[in-house]
C-alpha cells in the first residue's frame, strides 16, 4: 500500500533520514521504532506530505508522490493522529469530523442535520460513545484520539499514522484503543504506529522498522524479533553505553547538600502535605515525603494527582490544608515563589509550558539559575556552555550542538531538555509529571537512575504518572489516588502492576 524509496532529509546540522525504504502491507499495522531522535517523526512528516523529502519517493497505491503537501497526502487516504490532536476545542464533536467536508443545503448553507447524522453513524461503527454535541475540549485526550481516528475515517483513509498514540492514555484506554486498531485493520485499512513502548508494539504490528540515527537498520516481523533485539538494535550494540552509565558530574547531585543530616537520620518529612483540599477534585490529602525517597503519584485522569502538583508549584491556591516544607509552613502563590523555596516541577508537556521552544538547549537550561552563572550582572557564556554540556553527555540529548533552538528537537529530546532544568535548578523538593513519557528504552533507564542518584543526595522526589509499570521500577513508594482521594499509600517493593492497577480503578474492592 505504502512504499517509502530511498528518502533523505537534511536540517542544519543534522542529517534526519538517510536513505530510507520501507513497505506497509494493506490492513497490517506496522511499528517504527528507534531512540530519540532517530527520524521517526521526520518520516512521517514526508508522508504525510507536511515535509519535502531532499531526495527518494514516496509511493502510496502505486502513485508516485508528486507533490508535499498536506492536502494532497490525505486527498490519496493518508491521515496522521497526532499526539497533539489539531481539533478544534470550540467546535462540537460532530464539526469536528467532517469539519471543512461538511454536507451543505445550498452554497453557504452547511446542513446541521446530516452533519449530526454521519458523524453519529461513523461513532456507533467505530462503537465510541460521546454526546456529539459535546464541545472537544471537554472531552479526555482519550476521547479527543478517537474523534482525530474518526475525522480520518470520514476522509476515507486508507493509512492512519499514529505517533506515540498511548502516551496520554490510562491503561483501560489503551485497550480499548487496539480494539479500535485491529477493527480498522479488519477492514484493510494500515496503521504506521510509532511507541517507545515496545511492549504494545509486540502485541499489535505484524512488522517492525528499525531506524537508528536516521538509517533504516532492518525491517522484520515481529514474530522473528524479541523485545531485547529491538533494544539493540535501536542502540546499535554499544555494550559500553550499557556497562558504563555515565555519571552525574560533580556539582549537580549535591547542589542541595544543605539538607542536615539528622534530617535524613530522623526520616522527618522533607515535604508535608496535611488535610489538603482544592480544586475540583482534591478533598482532604495528607501525605508525606522524607528526604531521600522517590515517590510515585498515580491515578486516573482527574483523580487529582496533577492537582496536588499545580498547589505545590504555586498554580493552585488550596481552599483549606496546609503544606510543609522541613516543618515551616509553605505558601506559594506563582512558580517563581515555588522555586524561591526550593519547590521545582517538570511538567508533562515540554512544548506547553516547560521549555521556551524559541531558546537554545544551553539558554533554557541556564534559565533555571542565573544567579550562579552571572558575575557582576554578565552571564558567563563559557559556564553556561560546559553547563549544558554536563546535561547533553549525561542524558545524552541527540542535538549537533548546545546552541540549538529547542523547538529543532525530537520530542523525546525537549522531554530530556527538561529533566536537565529540573536538576540545575536546586530543587529540594522535586516533582516530576510522566518523566519518562516520549522518552526511549534506554533514555529511560537513564532517567531512573538519575531520579535515584538526586534522591539519594537527600531531595524528596514525586513523580506523577500514569504508567504503573514504569514507576514500579524507580519509586520507593505509591500513593493512590482515586476521585481526589487518597485510596492507598504501598510500598514499592511490595506492591504489583495488577494491584496499582485496580486501585486506580476501584476495581475489586469488598465495600
Ligand atoms: N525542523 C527541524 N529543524 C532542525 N532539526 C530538526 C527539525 N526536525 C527534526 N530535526 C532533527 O532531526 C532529527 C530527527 O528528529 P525526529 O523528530 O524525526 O526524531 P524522532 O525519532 O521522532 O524522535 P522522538 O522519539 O524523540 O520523537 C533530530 O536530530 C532532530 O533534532
Ligand atoms: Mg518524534
Amino acid at each position: 500500500m505504502l512504499k517509502v524509496e530511498n528518502v533523505s532529509k537534511q536540517f542544519p546540522g543534522v542529517r534526519a533520514l538517510r536513505s530510507v525504504s520501507l513497505e506497509v502491507n494493506p490492513g497490517r499495522v506496522h511499528a517504527l521504532v528507534g531512540e530519540n531522535g532517530a527520524g521517526k517523526s521526520t518520516l512521517v512528516k514526508i508522508i504525510s506530505g507536511a515535509q519535502p523529502p531532499d531526495s527518494g519517493r514516496i509511493i502510496f497505491n502505486g502513485q508516485v508522490f508528486e507533490e508535499y503537501s498536506p492536502s494532497y497526502a490525505s486527498a490519496y487516504g493518508i491521515s496522521v493522529v497526532y499526539q497533539r490532536q489539531q481539533l478544534v476545542p470550540m467546535l462540537s464533536v460532530a464539526e469536528n469530523i467532517l469539519l471543512g467536508a461538511q454536507p451543505r443545503r445550498t452554497r453557504f448553507l452547511i446542513d446541521r442535520s446530516a452533519t449530526y447524522r454521519i458523524a453519529g453513524d461513523l461513532l456507533n461503527r467505530l462503537r465510541v460513545k460521546v454526546d456529539l454535541r459535546k464541545r472537544v475540549a471537554e472531552l479526555t485526550p482519550a476521547l479527543q484520539q478517537e474523534i482525530a481516528i474518526a475525522k480520518a475515517l470520514y476522509r476515507q483513509a486508507k493509512l492512519i499514522i499514529l505517533d506515540e498514540p498511548t502516551a496520554a492514555l490510562g491503561p483501560k484506554q489503551i485497550e480499548r484503543l487496539f480494539e479500535l486498531i485491529r477493527d480498522l485493520c479488519s477492514h484493510g485499512i494500515s496503521i504506521l504506529y510509532i511507541s517507545h513502548h515496545l511492549e504494545e508494539i509486540f502485541r499489535l504490528a505484524d512488522r517492525i522498522t528499525i531506524l537508528r540515527d536516521g538509517r533504516l537498520v532492518t525491517t522484520q516481523s515481529t514474530s522473528d524479533l524479541t523485545q531485547s533485539a529491538v533494544v539493540n538494535l535501536m542502540a546499535g550494540h554499544d555494550p559500553q553505553r550499557v556497562a558504563e552509565p555515565a555519571a552525574i558530574p560533580a556539582g549537580m547531585a549535591e547542589a542541595n547538600s544543605e539538607v542536615p543530616m539528622e534530617a535524613l537520620v530522623a526520616e522527618e518529612a522533607l515535604l508535608e502535605i496535611r488535610g489538603l483540599t482544592a480544586g475540583p477534585v482534591l478533598r482532604n490529602v495528607s501525605l508525606s515525603v522524607p528526604p531521600g525517597q522517590v515517590v510515585g503519584l498515580t491515578g486516573i485522569l482527574g483523580s487529582g494527582t496533577h492537582d496536588i502538583a499545580q498547589v505545590l508549584f504555586g498554580l493552585m491556591q488550596p481552599v483549606s490544608g496546609e503544606v510543609l516544607l522541613e516543618g515551616t509552613p509553605f505558601t506559594a502563590r506563582s512558580p517563581q515563589e515555588a522555586i524561591a523555596q526550593g519547590v521545582f516541577l517538570v511538567p508533562e508537556n515540554p512544548a506547553r509550558d516547560g521549555v521556551v521552544a524559541q531558546l537554545s538547549i544551553a539558554q533554557n537550561i541556564s534559565l533555571v539559575d542565573l544567579p550562579s552563572i552571572t558575575r557582576f550582572g554578565l552571564l558567563q557564556l563559557r559556564e553556561e556552555a560546559q553547563t549544558a554540556q554536563k546535561y547533553v553527555s549525561v542524558l545524552r540529548i541527540a542535538a549537533p550542538s548546545i546552541m540549538r533552538e529547542v523547538s529543532k528537537l525530537s520530542g523525546g529530546n525537549q522531554q530530556k531538555v527538561l529533566l536537565a532544568k529540573a536538576l540545575q535548578a536546586r530543587a529540594r523538593v522535586l516533582i516530576l509529571e510522566e518523566p519518562t513519557q516520549g522518552v526511549d528504552v534506554n533514555a529511560k533507564e537513564e532517567i531512573h537512575r538519575i531520579v535515584r542518584e538526586l534522591a539519594a543526595t537527600g531531595k524528596a522526589v514525586l513523580v506523577i504518572s500514569t504508567d504503573i509499570r514504569d514507576l514500579l521500577l524507580f519509586t520507593d513508594r505509591m500513593i493512590v489516588l482515586r476521585e481526589g482521594q487518597i485510596v492507598d499509600d504501598l510500598s514499592a517493593e511490595e506492591a504489583d502492576y495488577t494491584q496499582v492497577l485496580n486501585l486506580t480503578l476501584g476495581v475489586g474492592e469488598s465495600e
